[in-house]
Protein backbone atom coordinates (compact mmCIF):
# COMPACT_ATOMS: atom_id res chain seq x y z
CA UNK A 1 0.00 0.00 0.00
CA UNK A 2 2.70 2.57 1.47
CA UNK A 3 4.56 1.80 -1.90
CA UNK A 4 1.85 2.18 -4.10
CA UNK A 5 1.82 5.91 -2.44
CA UNK A 6 5.18 6.44 -3.12
CA UNK A 7 4.86 5.36 -6.57
CA UNK A 8 1.46 8.21 -7.39
CA UNK A 9 3.44 10.76 -5.28
CA UNK A 10 6.65 10.16 -7.41
CA UNK A 11 3.95 9.80 -10.39
CA UNK A 12 2.74 13.54 -9.44
CA UNK A 13 6.40 15.16 -9.00
CA UNK A 14 7.10 13.84 -12.77
CA UNK A 15 4.08 15.36 -14.12
CA UNK A 16 5.83 19.02 -12.64
CA UNK A 17 8.57 18.02 -14.28
CA UNK A 18 7.24 17.30 -17.59
CA UNK A 19 5.12 20.67 -17.66
CA UNK A 20 8.77 22.62 -16.50
CA UNK A 21 11.16 20.66 -18.89
CA UNK A 22 8.93 20.60 -21.86
CA UNK A 23 8.98 23.90 -21.77
CA UNK A 24 12.74 24.19 -21.83
CA UNK A 25 14.37 21.68 -24.19
CA UNK A 26 13.61 19.71 -27.09
CA UNK A 27 15.25 16.59 -27.14
CA UNK A 28 14.69 16.15 -23.52
CA UNK A 29 11.35 16.70 -23.67
CA UNK A 30 10.97 13.87 -26.09
CA UNK A 31 12.07 11.38 -23.83
CA UNK A 32 10.15 12.88 -21.08
CA UNK A 33 6.91 12.81 -22.79
CA UNK A 34 7.72 9.04 -23.41
CA UNK A 35 7.81 8.81 -19.75
CA UNK A 36 5.16 10.10 -18.88
CA UNK A 37 3.05 7.74 -21.98
CA UNK A 38 4.14 4.80 -20.39
CA UNK A 39 3.27 6.04 -16.82
CA UNK A 40 -0.48 6.95 -18.02
CA UNK A 41 -1.19 4.30 -20.87
CA UNK A 42 -4.51 2.41 -19.86
CA UNK A 43 -1.94 -1.00 -19.89
CA UNK A 44 1.23 -0.86 -18.41
CA UNK A 45 3.21 -2.89 -21.05
CA UNK A 46 5.17 -2.26 -24.22
CA UNK A 47 2.56 -1.28 -27.53
CA UNK A 48 4.73 -3.60 -29.46
CA UNK A 49 2.13 -6.26 -30.67
CA UNK A 50 4.13 -9.07 -31.78
CA UNK A 51 0.96 -11.06 -32.78
CA UNK A 52 0.11 -8.71 -35.20
CA UNK A 53 3.85 -7.87 -36.45
CA UNK A 54 3.57 -12.05 -36.82
CA UNK A 55 0.23 -11.83 -38.87
CA UNK A 56 1.51 -9.01 -40.83
CA UNK A 57 4.96 -10.76 -41.67
CA UNK A 58 2.57 -13.64 -42.80
CA UNK A 59 0.65 -11.82 -44.85
CA UNK A 60 -2.34 -10.79 -43.14
CA UNK A 61 -4.58 -8.71 -46.15
CA UNK A 62 -5.57 -5.46 -43.61
CA UNK A 63 -8.32 -4.79 -46.38
CA UNK A 64 -10.67 -7.70 -46.03
CA UNK A 65 -13.23 -7.92 -43.09
CA UNK A 66 -16.00 -6.11 -41.45
CA UNK A 67 -16.77 -3.34 -39.25
CA UNK A 68 -17.51 -3.96 -35.73
CA UNK A 69 -19.29 -1.57 -33.26
CA UNK A 70 -17.80 -0.64 -30.16
CA UNK A 71 -18.94 -0.19 -27.34
CA UNK A 72 -16.59 -0.33 -24.42
CA UNK A 73 -15.67 3.38 -25.13
CA UNK A 74 -12.55 3.06 -27.00
CA UNK A 75 -13.99 4.48 -30.29
CA UNK A 76 -13.74 7.42 -31.06
CA UNK A 77 -10.20 7.12 -30.82
CA UNK A 78 -10.05 11.43 -30.32
CA UNK A 79 -13.19 13.89 -30.48
CA UNK A 80 -14.07 17.32 -32.15
CA UNK A 81 -13.26 18.88 -28.66
CA UNK A 82 -9.85 17.22 -28.32
CA UNK A 83 -8.25 17.73 -31.37
CA UNK A 84 -7.79 21.87 -31.72
CA UNK A 85 -6.86 21.74 -35.80
CA UNK A 86 -10.04 19.87 -37.08
CA UNK A 87 -11.35 22.48 -39.89
CA UNK A 88 -15.34 22.90 -39.70
CA UNK A 89 -15.72 20.88 -42.95
CA UNK A 90 -15.34 17.57 -41.31
CA UNK A 91 -16.76 18.79 -37.77
CA UNK A 92 -20.47 16.58 -38.07
CA UNK A 93 -21.33 17.09 -34.49
CA UNK A 94 -20.54 20.45 -34.28
CA UNK A 95 -22.39 21.27 -37.19
CA UNK A 96 -25.32 19.74 -35.96
CA UNK A 97 -25.34 16.09 -37.07
CA UNK A 98 -28.06 14.59 -34.70
CA UNK A 99 -26.25 10.55 -34.56
CA UNK A 100 -22.70 9.80 -33.80
CA UNK A 101 -22.93 5.68 -34.11
CA UNK A 102 -20.30 6.57 -37.33
CA UNK A 103 -17.66 7.76 -34.65
CA UNK A 104 -17.90 4.08 -33.10
CA UNK A 105 -17.13 1.33 -35.89
CA UNK A 106 -13.54 -0.24 -35.46
CA UNK A 107 -12.15 -2.33 -38.60
CA UNK A 108 -11.32 -5.85 -38.16
CA UNK A 109 -9.64 -7.93 -40.89
CA UNK A 110 -11.04 -11.31 -41.07
CA UNK A 111 -7.14 -13.03 -40.96
CA UNK A 112 -6.06 -10.51 -38.29
CA UNK A 113 -6.16 -7.74 -35.70
CA UNK A 114 -4.99 -4.33 -36.36
CA UNK A 115 -2.85 -2.76 -33.79
CA UNK A 116 -3.48 -0.16 -31.72
CA UNK A 117 -2.68 3.25 -32.66
CA UNK A 118 0.70 4.54 -30.44
CA UNK A 119 1.08 7.97 -31.44
CA UNK A 120 4.31 7.94 -29.37
CA UNK A 121 5.64 4.82 -31.45
CA UNK A 122 4.60 6.78 -34.99
CA UNK A 123 6.73 9.63 -33.47
CA UNK A 124 9.70 7.99 -32.42
CA UNK A 125 9.52 6.39 -36.29
CA UNK A 126 8.89 10.16 -37.66
CA UNK A 127 11.91 11.68 -35.82
CA UNK A 128 13.49 13.91 -38.36
CA UNK A 129 11.19 12.75 -40.76
CA UNK A 130 8.79 14.54 -43.02
CA UNK A 131 5.82 12.77 -43.90
CA UNK A 132 3.72 13.95 -46.88
CA UNK A 133 0.22 13.58 -47.82
CA UNK A 134 -0.72 14.50 -51.37
CA UNK A 135 -3.96 15.11 -53.38
CA UNK A 136 -7.22 16.54 -53.10
CA UNK A 137 -9.45 17.21 -49.92
CA UNK A 138 -10.11 13.82 -49.41
CA UNK A 139 -6.76 13.26 -48.91
CA UNK A 140 -6.57 16.55 -46.70
CA UNK A 141 -9.05 15.09 -44.53
CA UNK A 142 -6.71 11.95 -43.88
CA UNK A 143 -4.02 14.62 -43.02
CA UNK A 144 -6.17 16.02 -40.44
CA UNK A 145 -7.11 12.73 -39.58
CA UNK A 146 -3.61 12.20 -38.96
CA UNK A 147 -2.80 15.17 -37.44
CA UNK A 148 -5.47 14.57 -34.59
CA UNK A 149 -4.04 10.99 -33.91
CA UNK A 150 -0.66 12.64 -33.15
CA UNK A 151 -1.18 15.52 -31.50
CA UNK A 152 -3.28 14.47 -28.19
CA UNK A 153 0.60 12.87 -27.01
CA UNK A 154 2.25 16.63 -27.96
CA UNK A 155 1.63 19.02 -25.63
CA UNK A 156 0.15 22.43 -26.78
CA UNK A 157 3.43 24.69 -26.91
CA UNK A 158 5.84 21.59 -28.62
CA UNK A 159 3.34 21.57 -31.59
CA UNK A 160 1.96 23.61 -34.45
CA UNK A 161 0.41 23.79 -37.77
CA UNK A 162 0.91 26.38 -40.05
CA UNK A 163 0.29 27.24 -43.63
CA UNK A 164 2.85 27.25 -46.82
CA UNK A 165 0.57 26.86 -49.54
CA UNK A 166 -0.33 24.38 -50.98
CA UNK A 167 1.18 22.77 -48.12
CA UNK A 168 -0.46 22.65 -44.65
CA UNK A 169 1.76 21.50 -42.48
CA UNK A 170 2.07 20.12 -38.95
CA UNK A 171 5.28 20.48 -36.54
CA UNK A 172 6.36 18.33 -33.81
CA UNK A 173 9.43 19.90 -32.13
CA UNK A 174 10.40 17.33 -29.56
CA UNK A 175 10.78 14.77 -32.87
CA UNK A 176 11.97 17.05 -35.38
CA UNK A 177 8.83 15.50 -37.19
CA UNK A 178 7.19 17.14 -40.17
CA UNK A 179 3.47 15.68 -41.06
CA UNK A 180 2.63 17.69 -44.69
CA UNK A 181 -0.56 17.75 -46.82
CA UNK A 182 0.44 18.91 -50.90
CA UNK A 183 -3.18 20.12 -52.49
CA UNK A 184 -2.22 18.71 -56.36
CA UNK A 185 -5.82 17.34 -57.24
CA UNK A 186 -4.51 15.29 -60.02
CA UNK A 187 -0.96 14.89 -59.15
CA UNK A 188 0.32 16.13 -62.52
CA UNK A 189 -0.27 19.85 -63.06
CA UNK A 190 -3.19 21.42 -63.66
CA UNK A 191 -5.27 25.13 -63.66
CA UNK A 192 -6.61 23.49 -60.61
CA UNK A 193 -3.42 23.95 -58.56
CA UNK A 194 -4.26 26.58 -56.64
CA UNK A 195 -4.63 25.43 -52.83
CA UNK A 196 -7.69 28.13 -52.04
CA UNK A 197 -8.86 29.56 -55.98
CA UNK A 198 -8.78 26.21 -57.88
CA UNK A 199 -10.66 26.11 -61.23
CA UNK A 200 -14.01 23.64 -60.59
CA UNK A 201 -15.53 23.95 -63.67
CA UNK A 202 -12.86 24.58 -66.37
CA UNK A 203 -10.33 21.82 -65.21
CA UNK A 204 -7.32 21.82 -67.78
CA UNK A 205 -4.59 19.28 -66.74
CA UNK A 206 -1.05 18.98 -68.38
CA UNK A 207 -0.69 14.96 -68.22
CA UNK A 208 3.05 14.99 -68.99
CA UNK A 209 3.89 17.58 -66.62
CA UNK A 210 4.50 17.08 -62.95
CA UNK A 211 7.93 18.69 -61.94
CA UNK A 212 6.36 21.85 -60.52
CA UNK A 213 4.71 19.96 -57.42
CA UNK A 214 7.42 17.04 -57.91
CA UNK A 215 10.47 19.72 -56.87
CA UNK A 216 8.77 19.84 -53.47
CA UNK A 217 8.37 15.91 -53.14
CA UNK A 218 12.14 15.14 -53.63
CA UNK A 219 13.59 13.69 -50.23
CA UNK A 220 10.40 13.33 -48.66
CA UNK A 221 10.68 10.24 -46.57
CA UNK A 222 6.92 8.93 -46.49
CA UNK A 223 5.03 9.76 -49.51
CA UNK A 224 1.12 9.45 -49.91
CA UNK A 225 -0.36 10.01 -53.34
CA UNK A 226 -3.96 9.97 -54.27
CA UNK A 227 -6.19 11.53 -57.12
CA UNK A 228 -9.47 10.20 -58.56
CA UNK A 229 -12.68 12.44 -57.86
CA UNK A 230 -11.34 15.03 -59.96
CA UNK A 231 -10.89 13.44 -62.84
CA UNK A 232 -14.31 11.88 -62.46
CA UNK A 233 -16.21 15.04 -63.49
CA UNK A 234 -17.50 14.57 -66.97
CA UNK A 235 -16.39 11.53 -69.35
CA UNK A 236 -14.51 13.76 -71.46
CA UNK A 237 -11.46 16.11 -69.74
CA UNK A 238 -9.43 18.87 -71.42
CA UNK A 239 -5.91 18.43 -71.20
CA UNK A 240 -2.25 19.24 -72.82
CA UNK A 241 0.49 16.16 -73.73
CA UNK A 242 3.61 16.49 -75.19
CA UNK A 243 3.00 20.25 -77.15
CA UNK A 244 0.38 22.80 -75.75
CA UNK A 245 -2.68 22.12 -77.90
CA UNK A 246 -5.41 21.26 -75.99
CA UNK A 247 -7.48 18.58 -76.16
CA UNK A 248 -10.57 16.37 -75.11
CA UNK A 249 -9.63 13.09 -73.53
CA UNK A 250 -11.50 10.60 -72.25
CA UNK A 251 -10.66 10.08 -68.48
CA UNK A 252 -9.50 6.43 -68.72
CA UNK A 253 -6.87 7.50 -70.85
CA UNK A 254 -6.06 10.93 -68.85
CA UNK A 255 -5.26 9.03 -65.88
CA UNK A 256 -2.91 6.50 -67.37
CA UNK A 257 -0.84 9.26 -69.07
CA UNK A 258 -1.38 11.57 -65.73
CA UNK A 259 0.21 8.19 -63.46
CA UNK A 260 2.64 6.99 -66.05
CA UNK A 261 3.90 11.00 -65.83
CA UNK A 262 3.99 10.59 -62.14
CA UNK A 263 5.59 6.99 -62.21
CA UNK A 264 8.10 8.24 -64.44
CA UNK A 265 9.06 10.65 -61.74
CA UNK A 266 9.24 8.55 -58.82
CA UNK A 267 11.59 5.64 -60.46
CA UNK A 268 14.11 8.94 -61.31
CA UNK A 269 14.41 9.68 -57.63
CA UNK A 270 13.10 7.49 -55.46
CA UNK A 271 15.54 5.68 -52.90
CA UNK A 272 14.11 2.73 -51.95
CA UNK A 273 16.50 2.76 -48.72
CA UNK A 274 15.56 6.24 -47.37
CA UNK A 275 11.90 6.31 -48.59
CA UNK A 276 8.77 4.61 -48.32
CA UNK A 277 5.86 5.37 -51.02
CA UNK A 278 1.99 4.80 -50.78
CA UNK A 279 -0.98 5.32 -52.83
CA UNK A 280 -4.12 5.27 -51.58
CA UNK A 281 -7.37 3.50 -53.60
CA UNK A 282 -10.18 5.53 -54.53
CA UNK A 283 -12.56 6.91 -51.81
CA UNK A 284 -16.15 6.07 -52.53
CA UNK A 285 -18.92 8.42 -53.39
CA UNK A 286 -22.73 7.76 -52.18
CA UNK A 287 -24.94 9.20 -53.99
CA UNK A 288 -27.33 6.97 -55.02
CA UNK A 289 -29.67 5.61 -52.11
CA UNK A 290 -31.34 2.85 -54.54
CA UNK A 291 -28.14 1.21 -54.78
CA UNK A 292 -28.26 0.05 -51.15
CA UNK A 293 -32.28 0.24 -50.52
CA UNK A 294 -33.77 -0.13 -54.20
CA UNK A 295 -36.92 1.68 -54.74
CA UNK A 296 -35.21 5.03 -52.59
CA UNK A 297 -34.94 8.27 -54.60
CA UNK A 298 -32.00 9.48 -51.87
CA UNK A 299 -28.56 10.07 -50.88
CA UNK A 300 -25.98 9.56 -48.14
CA UNK A 301 -28.24 12.10 -46.30
CA UNK A 302 -30.07 10.79 -42.83
CA UNK A 303 -28.23 7.23 -43.00
CA UNK A 304 -26.63 5.83 -39.69
CA UNK A 305 -25.41 2.27 -39.70
CA UNK A 306 -23.50 0.86 -42.79
CA UNK A 307 -24.62 -1.44 -45.15
CA UNK A 308 -24.22 -4.94 -43.82
CA UNK A 309 -23.91 -6.99 -47.36
CA UNK A 310 -21.63 -6.87 -50.32
CA UNK A 311 -21.64 -3.68 -52.04
CA UNK A 312 -19.64 -1.57 -54.44
CA UNK A 313 -20.88 1.54 -55.89
CA UNK A 314 -21.07 2.54 -59.60
CA UNK A 315 -19.61 6.12 -58.54
CA UNK A 316 -16.27 3.57 -57.71
CA UNK A 317 -14.75 2.83 -61.17
CA UNK A 318 -12.98 -0.72 -61.73
CA UNK A 319 -11.71 0.80 -64.70
CA UNK A 320 -9.92 4.21 -62.62
CA UNK A 321 -9.21 1.66 -59.88
CA UNK A 322 -7.39 -1.73 -62.50
CA UNK A 323 -5.17 1.75 -64.30
CA UNK A 324 -3.37 2.38 -60.71
CA UNK A 325 -3.42 -1.22 -59.84
CA UNK A 326 -1.52 -1.81 -63.25
CA UNK A 327 0.59 1.22 -63.02
CA UNK A 328 2.07 0.45 -59.42
CA UNK A 329 2.41 -2.94 -60.49
CA UNK A 330 4.75 -2.08 -63.65
CA UNK A 331 6.60 -0.02 -61.40
CA UNK A 332 10.52 -0.80 -60.36
CA UNK A 333 10.20 1.30 -57.32
CA UNK A 334 8.19 -0.64 -54.44
CA UNK A 335 4.93 1.88 -53.88
CA UNK A 336 2.59 0.35 -51.77
CA UNK A 337 -1.35 0.15 -52.46
CA UNK A 338 -3.77 1.21 -49.37
CA UNK A 339 -6.63 -0.63 -51.41
CA UNK A 340 -9.62 1.31 -48.75
CA UNK A 341 -11.72 1.19 -51.22
CA UNK A 342 -14.01 -1.87 -50.38
CA UNK A 343 -13.73 -1.53 -46.59
CA UNK A 344 -14.99 2.26 -47.40
CA UNK A 345 -17.70 1.23 -49.49
CA UNK A 346 -19.42 -0.02 -46.43
CA UNK A 347 -19.64 3.43 -44.83
CA UNK A 348 -22.37 5.15 -46.93
CA UNK A 349 -23.06 6.66 -42.35
CA UNK A 350 -19.77 8.24 -42.36
CA UNK A 351 -20.28 11.12 -44.88
CA UNK A 352 -20.60 14.76 -43.68
CA UNK A 353 -23.92 15.27 -45.66
CA UNK A 354 -25.45 18.33 -45.08
CA UNK A 355 -23.19 18.90 -41.69
CA UNK A 356 -20.52 20.53 -43.25
CA UNK A 357 -19.64 23.75 -45.27
CA UNK A 358 -19.93 25.22 -48.87
CA UNK A 359 -18.13 27.80 -50.47
CA UNK A 360 -16.42 28.80 -46.70
CA UNK A 361 -20.04 28.64 -44.97
CA UNK A 362 -21.78 26.29 -42.93
CA UNK A 363 -25.06 25.28 -44.94
CA UNK A 364 -27.91 27.48 -43.72
CA UNK A 365 -30.93 25.31 -42.14
CA UNK A 366 -33.09 25.97 -45.63
CA UNK A 367 -30.48 24.61 -47.23
CA UNK A 368 -29.86 21.50 -44.68
CA UNK A 369 -33.33 21.10 -45.25
CA UNK A 370 -32.74 19.90 -49.02
CA UNK A 371 -30.22 17.08 -48.97
CA UNK A 372 -31.44 16.01 -52.52
CA UNK A 373 -28.94 19.32 -53.71
CA UNK A 374 -26.90 20.44 -50.37
CA UNK A 375 -25.82 17.08 -49.68
CA UNK A 376 -22.12 15.86 -49.55
CA UNK A 377 -21.91 12.20 -50.39
CA UNK A 378 -18.29 12.39 -50.95
CA UNK A 379 -16.17 13.66 -47.69
CA UNK A 380 -15.92 12.12 -44.37
CA UNK A 381 -16.71 13.45 -41.14
CA UNK A 382 -14.14 13.21 -38.28
CA UNK A 383 -13.20 11.14 -36.65
CA UNK A 384 -14.33 8.64 -38.87
CA UNK A 385 -13.69 6.58 -41.77
CA UNK A 386 -10.47 8.51 -42.81
CA UNK A 387 -8.68 7.34 -38.98
CA UNK A 388 -9.31 3.78 -40.45
CA UNK A 389 -7.23 4.70 -43.22
CA UNK A 390 -4.44 5.78 -41.25
CA UNK A 391 -4.75 3.19 -38.79
CA UNK A 392 -3.82 0.87 -41.95
CA UNK A 393 -1.12 2.91 -42.77
CA UNK A 394 0.23 2.95 -39.20
CA UNK A 395 0.43 -0.64 -38.95
CA UNK A 396 2.50 -0.49 -42.70
CA UNK A 397 4.74 2.62 -41.30
CA UNK A 398 5.10 0.36 -37.86
CA UNK A 399 5.05 -2.85 -38.75
CA UNK A 400 6.62 -3.50 -42.10
CA UNK A 401 10.14 -4.72 -41.85
C1 LIG B 1 -8.77 -4.64 -52.62
O1 LIG B 1 -9.37 -5.31 -51.55
C2 LIG B 1 -10.59 -5.97 -51.88
C3 LIG B 1 -11.16 -6.53 -50.59
O2 LIG B 1 -10.26 -7.40 -49.99
C4 LIG B 1 -10.33 -7.01 -52.95
O3 LIG B 1 -11.55 -7.60 -53.34
C5 LIG B 1 -9.66 -6.35 -54.16
O4 LIG B 1 -9.31 -7.34 -55.11
C6 LIG B 1 -8.42 -5.61 -53.74
N1 LIG B 1 -7.90 -4.86 -54.88
C7 LIG B 1 -6.62 -4.81 -55.19
C8 LIG B 1 -6.28 -3.98 -56.37
O5 LIG B 1 -5.78 -5.42 -54.59
C1 LIG C 1 15.03 17.87 -38.91
O1 LIG C 1 14.38 17.12 -39.91
C2 LIG C 1 14.72 17.48 -41.23
C3 LIG C 1 13.90 16.63 -42.16
O2 LIG C 1 12.55 16.79 -41.90
C4 LIG C 1 16.19 17.28 -41.46
O3 LIG C 1 16.51 17.70 -42.77
C5 LIG C 1 16.99 18.06 -40.44
O4 LIG C 1 18.35 17.76 -40.56
C6 LIG C 1 16.53 17.68 -39.03
N1 LIG C 1 17.21 18.52 -38.06
C7 LIG C 1 17.97 18.02 -37.11
C8 LIG C 1 18.55 19.01 -36.16
O5 LIG C 1 18.22 16.83 -37.01
C1 LIG D 1 -12.89 21.82 -73.25
O1 LIG D 1 -12.72 23.22 -73.47
C2 LIG D 1 -13.61 23.75 -74.45
C3 LIG D 1 -13.21 25.21 -74.66
O2 LIG D 1 -13.21 25.91 -73.47
C4 LIG D 1 -15.06 23.60 -73.97
O3 LIG D 1 -15.94 24.08 -74.92
C5 LIG D 1 -15.33 22.12 -73.70
O4 LIG D 1 -16.62 21.97 -73.15
C6 LIG D 1 -14.29 21.57 -72.74
N1 LIG D 1 -14.48 20.11 -72.57
C7 LIG D 1 -14.69 19.54 -71.40
C8 LIG D 1 -14.81 18.05 -71.41
O5 LIG D 1 -14.77 20.15 -70.35
C1 LIG E 1 -34.50 10.23 -41.34
O1 LIG E 1 -34.60 8.96 -40.72
C2 LIG E 1 -35.56 8.90 -39.67
C3 LIG E 1 -35.43 7.54 -39.00
O2 LIG E 1 -34.98 6.55 -39.85
C4 LIG E 1 -36.94 9.16 -40.26
O3 LIG E 1 -37.90 9.10 -39.24
C5 LIG E 1 -36.94 10.52 -40.91
O4 LIG E 1 -38.16 10.75 -41.55
C6 LIG E 1 -35.82 10.65 -41.95
N1 LIG E 1 -35.76 12.00 -42.43
C7 LIG E 1 -35.77 12.31 -43.71
C8 LIG E 1 -35.78 13.78 -44.02
O5 LIG E 1 -35.74 11.48 -44.60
Amino acid sequence: MSSLLTFLLASLVLIGAVRIVTDVSGSTGAWIHEIHHWLFSPVFYNHFDEDFANAFRNGCNLFDGKWALEEDGSRPLYTEDSCPYLTQPVTCQRNGRPDSTYQRWKWEPRECKLPRFDALMLLRSLRNKRLMFIGDSLQRTQWESMVCLLQSVVPDRRKSVYKDPPRRIFFVEDYNATVEFYWAPFIVESNSDHATKHTVQKRQVRLDSVDKHSKKWEGVDILVFESYVWWMYKPLINATFGSSDVKEYNIFDAYKLALKTWANWLESTFNPQLQKAFFMSLSPTHLWSWEWRPGSKENCFNETYPIQRPFWGAGSSLEMAGTLKDTLQGMKAKVTLLNITQLSEYRKDGHTSVYTERRGKLLTSKEKSQPDIYADCIHWCLPGVPDTWNEILYAYLVYEN
